[in-house]
């Protein structure tokens, strides 16, 4: 099986150098293809992939073709690369928006996967969200699942609209957690802490956190009622929270992305 990844940007190299490390494919197995001339040499020099400016000297022999690029360059390229394309070809989407219906009517073909990635797939903890239309069969889905799993794991979801609802969580949360962090870090050196201090203070809570309730069964919920007791300092800092609606604004923030990606893919 051959994979052609296009567009060698930060999340199209993020999969391909994730594919190479994984040995799910073997290195000349993969290809990856830019239109900067000056990033695929620099590419040629370092990857241990095979690396390519035109797509008409790899994509015919691509059985997988994992499409990087930008959501408004996705018209120039459907138009460069329908003539090249064939039935049997399996498309894999992380264009933001961009419509199964679109890329099977733009590229002529059938078998699309549309994914949402996030930004921790570059150090292998993604999360993808991916549906895929009725032509993609069973064993080409598990497929598609063990390529995407090796930035992180992915989650299969039944509509679009499902993706589009994984991106107001999954896809644009690793935002609000950089936003929950940098809050407190503004707030930790507001009492009086170094830079250094602040963001140590802040990540090892962060990471311990998740840590914590990566390794249980228990629900966030049950974690807060364990720290806090009545009358103690946690209680303080949640009372004021849930007095200012912080839960009900996360939500409301969740909600506008949703309905950005919905308006998106208009
Ligand atoms: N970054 C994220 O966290 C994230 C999350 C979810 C989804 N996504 C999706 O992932 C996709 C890629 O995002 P990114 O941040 O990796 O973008 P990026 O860094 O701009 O990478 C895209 C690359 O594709 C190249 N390109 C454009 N047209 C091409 C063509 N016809 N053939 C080959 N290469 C072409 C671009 O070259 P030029 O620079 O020369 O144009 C660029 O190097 C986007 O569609 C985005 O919606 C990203």
């Amino acid at each position: 099986m051959k994979v052609l990844v296009i567009g060698a940007g930060n999340m199209g190299l993020a999969y391909a150098k994730a594919l190479v490390k994984s040995e799910f494919l073997s290195s000349h197995n993969l290809m990856i293809s830019d239109t900067d001339a000056q990033k695929t040499e620099e590419l040629k020099k370092v990857s241990r992939f095979d690396v390519f400016t035109n797509l008409e000297d790899c994509l015919p022999v691509a059985d997988i073709i994992f499409i990087a690029v930008k959501p408004y360059h996705s018209e120039d390229l459907f138009k460069e690369i329908k003539h090249l394309m064939t039935k049997d070809q399996l498309v894999i989407s992380i264009m933001a928006g961009v419509t199964i219906q679109s890329m099977k009517d733009g590229l002529g073909i059938t078998k699309v996967v549309r994914a949402m990635p996030n930004l921790p797939a570059q150090v292998g903890k993604g999360l993808t969200s991916f549906t895929a239309s009725d032509e993609v069969s069973r064993l080409e889905l598990s497929t598609v699942e063990n390529l995407l799993n090796t930035t992180g794991k992915s989650v299969r979801l039944d509509t679009e609209n499902d993706i589009d609802a994984s991106t107001g969580i999954s896809g644009s949360g690793p935002a609000y957690v950089f936003y929950f962090m940098q809050s407190m870090m503004d707030a930790a050196k507001k009492m009086g802490f170094s830079e250094h201090d602040s963001k140590v203070l802040v990540s090892q809570t962060f990471e311990g956190a998740v840590e914590l309730f990566n390794k249980s069964d228990l629900s966030p919920q049950s974690w807060m009622n364990r720290v806090a007791s009545k009358g103690g300092t946690t209680r303080a800092a949640l009372d004021s929270m849930e007095d200012n609606n912080v839960k009900q604004l996360i939500e409301e923030a969740a909600y506008a992305a949703f309905d950005r990606a919905v308006e998106l893919g208009k």
